[in-house]
Order: structure tokens, then C-alpha cells, then sequence
């Protein structure tokens, strides 16, 4: 840990140095999952855009979707000294130990995007959307839509064991519940990823008379809506018109296919989680004021009345 950022935390000192100032001198490690999607790529970009805004010294490390490279980014960044760590967490189990250890060694940690299954002390904060309400926009947008008819869904979900996939299927499961009329037909994983979102939708096909049978698909994200329309598309039938298709994201790419016609509802997900994330960390190791311990992000509903062209255009060069 720096001598600056030791200073600061020591108990109740307040020293009269900017945020700037601090933030130039500070170094934080940042475990990222990977990048199995868009919006995976936007939140990576951001957030070392962020990091060079502030002049913050970012260490990064791409775990390509395995706990156990987390867990070992982790440990070196604790071996390096660093000030602070970013983490976002594959899954939710499995991280008392690692985080443990950081707070042993009084490094403060700070989730991006998802949560973790451990106590609450062993976190600074939690920078995430409220994933269950994303999936209840998801689901109301559905009921409302298709009124009394009925509405046969197949899901894709996130990664087994991760916050969003858990917390979406939820949700979404909370706002059709009344509505006997939509019903979810069948529920597979799609990792979060468009290639095995494709997969695992021409299986739904396969099994559902060609698609005839499915009303709508709700996918967790927007990567994996983005492979399904490609396989509704490759079984004849019009994705947007022929089977619905309701995700969470808002990446470009969905706008693209709204635009087209082809998807039909996405809740945003803003991949600024590390400017939060950062002000928070530059207040704490400034004054020791600890943060709210969780930090939640809007989730707005987008729709083709939400001119997606123009979402298109404005997103397009985010990083996503
Ligand atoms: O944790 C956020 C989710 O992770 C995003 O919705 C998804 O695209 C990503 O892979």
C-alpha cells in the first residue's frame, strides 16, 4: 500500500490533500471476469478509461471465466501492496477465504457488477444494478405486451452460479407469476455468451416444433438474444415478430436488431460501474467514511419506441 493511502486511512486522520492528488498516487488491481460479452468489453474499456482519467494506476487481469484465476489475481495483487482491489466475481460462492486474506492485509475491496455470497465485512462496497428488478422489467414488459394471450417463454441464463443468472431468473419469475397465461417452457444456460445463446436456442427449437411452439425468449443478456435471433432466423421464422425477444444490456448490437425489427425489449445495464466504484474508494481512503455497502445502478426499459437507431449511433463507440 502506498504511504499516501496508508496516511490516509489511518484512524480518524483527515489530511488535507484533493482527491485528485490522492487518486494520482493510488494503485488498484482489477480481476475481470473475461469477456463472454459486449457489455463484459464496455465495463473493461470504462473502467480503464476511468483509471487514466483519474490517474490511477490500474493492474488488470482477464480471468477468462474461471474462479480460480480470480482468486490468484487477487492474491498477487495483495502481494504486490496494492491500495485497493476491483473484483468482479464469476460466481457468487467460494470467496470468504480470498477476501479474508485481503482484509487481513487492510485492502479494501470493492465488487463490480456481482455479488458474492460471503459477509458483508469483507467488501467495501458493491457496485451493481438490482438484478431482480432487472428481471421483473423483463417480465412485466412481457406480460404487458402479450396481454391474455398465451405465451409460452424459453429462457437463456447467465453463467451457472452467478449473481445475474440467479437474481434474473427471479425476477422475472416474480412478475409473470399472476399471469397464468405465460409460462416458462423450458430454462438452459447460455453462459452469457452469443455463440452458445445460438446453441441452445436451436435445441429450444428443435424441441418445440420447429419454434412454432414458443411465444417468447427471454435472455438474460443481450449477447446471448443476439445468437438466438440468429437462430430464429436460420429455423425461417422472424425473431421481434414470430417469437419475441426481451434481454438485459442494452449493447449496441441489440439496438441494431430492435431497429430491424428483430428484438423487442432490453433493460440497461450501465457498464460505469468504476466511476462509483472510484468515488467511493477516493472518499474512503480520504476521510475513512465508508460507502453505502451497496451501490445500485438504474435499470432503464428500452424498446423500438426508444429510437434505436439513435441508441445504436450514441453507443456504438463505448467499447462495447
Ligand atoms: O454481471 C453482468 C452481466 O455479465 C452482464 O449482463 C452480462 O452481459 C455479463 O456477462
Amino acid at each position: 500500500m502506498s504511504v499516501l493511502s496508508r496516511l490516509a486511512l489511518s484512524a480518524g486522520v483527515s489530511i488535507l490533500l484533493s482527491t485528485t492528488a490522492m487518486a494520482a498516487n493510488l494503485t488498484v488491481g482489477f480481476s475481470q471476469i473475461g469477456s463472454e460479452s459486449g457489455w463484459r468489453a464496455a465495463e473493461t474499456s470504462v473502467t480503464k478509461a476511468e483509471a487514466e482519467k483519474r490517474g490511477i494506476d490500474l493492474k488488470f487481469a482477464d480471468a477468462q471465466q474461471k474462479q480460480e484465476n480470480q482468486i490468484k489475481a487477487i492474491r498477487g495483487f495483495i502481494a504486490q501492496g496494492v491500495d485497493a482491489i476491483l473484483v468482479a466475481p464469476v460466481v457468487a460462492t467460494g470467496w470468504e477465504a480470498v477476501l479474508g486474506e485481503a482484509k487481513d492485509a487492510k485492502i479494501p475491496v470493492i465488487l463490480l457488477d456481482r455479488g458474492v455470497d460471503a459477509s458483508q465485512d469483507l467488501y467495501l462496497t458493491s457496485i451493481a444494478s438490482d438484478q431482480v428488478e432487472e428481471g421483473r422489467v423483463a417480465g412485466r414488459w412481457l406480460t404487458e405486451t402479450v396481454k391474455d394471450k398465451d405465451c409460452k417463454v424459453v429462457e437463456l441464463q447467465g453463467t451457472v452460479g452467478s449473481t445475474p443468472a440467479i437474481n434474473r431468473k427471479k425476477g422475472f419469475e416474480e412478475a409473470i407469476a399472476d399471469h397464468k397465461n405465460v409460462t416458462i417452457a423450458r430454462s438452459q444456460t447460455g453462459d452469457f455468451t452469443r455463440s452458445k445463446g445460438k446453441e441452445v436456442m436451436e435445441g429450444f427449437i428443435k424441441a418445440e416444433n420447429g419454434g412454432k411452439g414458443i411465444c417468447a425468449v427471454y435472455a438474460h443478456n443481450d449477447d446471448m438474444a443476439v445468437g438466438a435471433i440468429q437462430a430464429i432466423k436460420d429455423a425461417g421464422l422472424k425473431p421481434g415478430s414470430d417469437i419475441l425477444v426481451v434481454s438485459i444490456d442494452a449493447v449496441p448490437d441489440i439496438f441494431a436488431a430492435m431497429a430491424a425489427g428483430e428484438a423487442n425489449a432490453t433493460v440497461e445495464l450501465t457498464p460505469n460501474m468504476a466511476g462509483p466504484a472510484f468515488d467511493a474508494l477516493e472518499a474512503y481512503l480520504k476521510d475513512g467514511k465508508e460507502p453505502a455497502k451497496f451501490i445500485i445502478t438504474e435499470s432503464k426499459l428500452y424498446t423500438p419506441a426508444d429510437n434505436p437507431k439513435g441508441e445504436y449511433e450514441a453507443r456504438k463507440g463505448l467499447g462495447y
